[in-house]
Parts: structure tokens; sequence; C-alpha cells
């Protein structure tokens, strides 16, 4: 492949390209809540029209679409690129983890600062900000860790929200001594959220249970990978998930729960879903679960080597249950689950190895950052779970609603940006480390054929992925604020209506989903 970077400068977007007007041509739109065919027509960044028969000025660059379809780019709402995170620094950095998500059809991604205990979180955005401006290549927004509650904590969070496009801050119920917060600063923070207008996030698994039993677990000899695992099964998350939404319950705060890995847990979500569409019209706690958790699950038989358990290691686990995977598909194709992140953290087999006599040190995460949406592609739409619709929907719509960026981002509009990923369903792709343009030497879905692969990507009307070659610019991307007060958060703006119908259906829609087919013309 191809392969071309540019020096680090920030120039306008009209010099980036040689081409700034584009028509795509003869592809299917497929938007969150409808699919049509259409042409695009694309200048200085921006769609400018959409319909057949366009007059458009001489010049344009022509993109035949044929039997393609034409999708808002992804957007990965959960990365961690270029982390210092347990004694190390995941390997992707703001280059090679955009440049990888571009290649697999993501054209935004939310980071997350996450300040040390006592930091001020001002001082860590800043950092983010100067580690990431002149290296990624899409776009990108950043949510922001609180490991710690305060008055200090209160205002800064303030000024964030006021002043710095923060609209999302994430607090951890697990790594007790380093982000963990207990019930009280849960409750304080959800409510600071609620009062200025912005979404807490959670990751939710139960810190202190998994402190005993980790304990436990290597007193009685065992302190290989799937210690990690065993130190954290299913009830632990899902009492921290019911813990959480409990919490945003009495407090009357939205919730956005992170990584939601296992069956239980995004039952308990569904229940209190379904609770508040019963009493308030809409939901406003929401749910992500990870590529990894779709695409792979915990498979003793396989992972039999130190190495390849210790690179599955991330938190909340991958479960052993092999049915997780499409029972969370079919959580996301009823709208009991919303988006679908990569949680994109990255080491290398000899930074897992940091764990090699103890599980508790291996540090934690998995790759998804470059292989999301192919992934949930093949294991969504290609297995007949979800159609394309809500393929876009968990892959871009409803992430760009919640964190309140729609319709900027997140839909193929007149208006929109052109962030557009110009995918074909009838391409092949095998997934590989040896293949993959991220910076870790392993890859959880090895050798996972894929059916549907991107063959154009477009970020702020830029072809950074052409006929399947990656033209990328360093530092092309642009930090996106994201502003409070959702509608879809805070004002009972549906964001969509697939659940209603679910619970009106009695539940049919899982086969009519299953048996919806694609229909390409
Ligand atoms: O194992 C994980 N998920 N690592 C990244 C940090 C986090 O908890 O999201
Ligand atoms: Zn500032
Ligand atoms: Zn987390
Ligand atoms: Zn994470």
């Amino acid at each position: 492949m191809a392969n071309q970077t540019n020096p680090v400068k920030k120039v306008p977007i009209h010099l980036q390209s040689s081409q700034n007007r584009i028509l795509i041509k003869n592809g299917k739109i497929i938007n969150a809540d409808k699919m049509f065919d259409s042409d695009v027509y694309i200048e200085d960044g921006i769609i400018r029209m959409i319909g057949c028969n366009l007059i458009i000025p001489g010049g344009t660059r022509i993109i035949d679409a044929t039997s393609m379809l034409v999708m808002p780019g992804g957007i990965d709402p959960h990365t961690h690129l270029e982390l210092e995170f347990m004694g190390a620094v995941s390997v992707d950095d703001f280059y090679q983890g955009t440049k990888a998500a571009i290649a697999g059809g993501t054209t935004m991604i939310i980071d997350f600062v996450l300040p040390s205990k006592g930091e001020s979180l001002l001082d860590a955005y800043h950092k983010w900000r100067t580690r990431a401006t002149n290296k990624v290549c899409c776009d990108y927004g950043l949510h922001v860790g609180i490991p710690s509650w305060s008055d200090e904590v209160r205002r800064e969070m303030e000024d964030l929200c006021k002043s710095h496009g923060i609209n999302s801050f994430k607090m951890f119920m697990a790594y007790k001594g380093v982000f963990m917060l207990n019930d009280s600063d849960l409750y304080n923070t959800f409510e600071a959220c609620k009062e200025l207008g912005a979404i807490p996030m959670v990751h939710a698994e139960n810190g202190d249970i998994i402190f005993e039993n980790t304990k436990r677990l290597l007193k009685s000899g065992i302190n290989g990978p799937d210690g990690h695992g065993l130190s954290r099964p299913e009830e632990v998350e899902a009492e921290a998930v019911n813990r959480a939404c409990t919490l945003s319950n009495q407090v009357g705060s939205p919730l956005y729960i992170v990584h939601i890995m296992s069956k239980q847990a995004a039952e308990v979500l569904a229940k209190y879903r379904t609770k508040q569409i019963k009493q308030n019209g809409s939901a406003k706690i929401f749910g992500e679960t990870l590529a990894a958790s779709v695409g792979t699950h915990w498979d003793d038989k396989k992972l039999t080597s130190w190495t390849d358990a210790a690179a599955h290691v991330l938190s909340p686990p991958l479960r052993s249950d092999p049915n997780t995977p499409s029972f969370l598909l079919n959580m996301l194709a009823s709208d009991n689950l919303q988006t679908t992140g990569s949680d994109n953290a990255t080491f290398n087999s000899n930074q897992k190895c940091m764990g090699k006599d103890d599980f508790s040190k291996i540090p934690n995460g998995v790759n998804g950052i470059e292989d999301r949406m192919s992934v949930i592609w093949e294991k969504g739409v290609e297995a007949g779970i979800i159609d394309p619709c809500r393929f876009v929907a968990i892959t871009s719509t409803n992430a760009a609603k919640i964190f309140n960026i729609y319709p900027k981002k997140g839909c193929i509009d007149v208006g929109s940006d052109a962030d557009i990923v110009i995918w074909n369903p009838k391409g092949k792709h095998t997934i590989s480390a040896k293949t993959h343009h991220q910076a870790v030497d392993y890859n959880i879905f090895e050798g996972m054929e894929c059916h549907g692969v991107p063959e154009y990507v477009l970020v702020g009307g830029r072809v950074c992925l052409d006929e399947g070659n990656l033209k990328v610019v360093q530092g092309y991307g642009k930090f996106i604020p994201m502003p409070t007060h959702s509608e879809f958060v805070y004002n009972n703006e549906k964001v969509s209506e697939v659940q209603e119908e679910y619970e009106n259906n009695d539940h049919d829609n899982e086969i009519d989903i299953k048996t919806s087919k694609l229909q390409i013309s």
C-alpha cells in the first residue's frame, strides 16, 4: 500500500488537497435513518449538494461509487493514544493511531485526557492538546477523567466545559488506589455534570472486589493472564453498572457507561433504559460496547501461550462465554446499547511482559482503532444481526448525537463536514498484525476475514484513503469542541426509535433484523 506522509504543518484546507471539489457519483447513501441512491457534491470540506444530475463546476474530481455505500465516517468515542498507564506508554500515538483509524474508515476519534490524582485537569487537558495537535491525521475530541473529587476539581470541570470544548467526564469505579472513586465522589461528579449540562461516563467494575480477589488469586498461586478474568467476573461488572445507574437516577443526571463487556452488565443497563423509556418516553442512560467484545471472546483453548493470553487482557475482561459477542450485537441492534468504541490502548508484547509473574501488572488494553468498522460490519451486518442504517448509527451517528456534534458529524447531509467513508460491501480483507497500520505488534482479530472494506475515506473533504491507498497528512486533523447540553441527552430527544419499536414488537424485530438483507442497486 502506498503510504504518504507530509511534514507537520497546519495549512488551510484548500491547499492541502489539489482537489477541493469532489463529486461522489452513483453510490447508495446510508444514514442512520434512511438509505437512498444519490450523488454527493463536496466543496472546501463541506457537503454542499445531495441529489442526482447535479450541476457542478468544471475540474471537479469525480469518484465513482457504483455498487458502494456512502456512509458518514466512523466516530470512535473511546481511544487511549500514547497513554501512560500501569507503568507503560501505549505504543499507538496520535499519528500512528489516527492514521490506522482512517485506514479502517474512522474519521474522528474521542480520546481520554486522564490526569493523575492531584494533577490539575486543565494542565492535563493542555498536555493532551499539545500531544495531539501536530500528529492527528483525522479530527479529534476529548473526554476528561476525574481521578478525585474536590471544589477545585468542580471549578476546573466548569472551566473545561465553558471554555475548552469538553462536555464529558470519565469516572472510574475500578483501578483502586489510582483512579477509583467512591460512591460519594461519583454522586458529586454526576451532580456537577448535571449542573454543567455535561455527560458523566463510568468505567463500571467493582474495584474493591477486584482488589480482594486479586490478592486471593495471587496467594493461591494463580498468577497467569487467566487470573485477570477470574478476578473480575461478570457480576463484578453488573454490580457496578447497577450502582452507577442507581446513582445517576438519584442525582437525575444522564449516564454513559463505557465498554460494556458482558451479558449480565448489558442486561442491567437494558433494564434501566426500559424503565426510563416507560416513565419519560426516552432514556438518558447510554451504553457503549467494543469492537473487541463483539469481535472475539476469551477462548481458553486458543489462548494457550502466555503472550497470546496477555495480549487479550483488558478491563473489563473479554468473557469466556462464547455467546457474548452475538448477545452484545443483538443489544446494539435493539438500541439497548448505542455506541461502539475501540478502547484502543495498545501495549507491545514486551510491555505486556511487565506482568510475567503477576497478572495484575499486565498493562490493560487491546487494539481496535483500525478494525472497529470492519469487525462490526462482519459480525453485525454480514452476520444478518444489524442492517446498514443501524451500522451507521452505532459506529458514528449515535456518538455524534450523544456528544453533541450532530449534524456537523455523523450524517451525510448538506452542511455537514465531508467526513465520509465509501464502503465496498463486497470487498474482502483478512486482519493481521503483519499488514495493519498500527504501531502495536499484535492484533486480537488476527486471521478474521472481513467482508466490507473502505475504498475511500474523506476527512473534511480531503481524500485520505484513495482506492485503498492511504494518503494521510500528519497534523491535518482538527480539535472538535463538543458543546454541553446535548439535546439527545438533556432534552428528551430520542437518539433513535429503535428501542421503542423493539418494546412494541414483543422482540419480533430481532427476527426482522436477522432476515433483512442488504439491497444494492
Ligand atoms: O483495559 C483497558 N480498558 N484499558 C484502557 C483503560 C480503560 O479502562 O479504559
Ligand atoms: Zn486553557
Ligand atoms: Zn475504562
Ligand atoms: Zn478505555
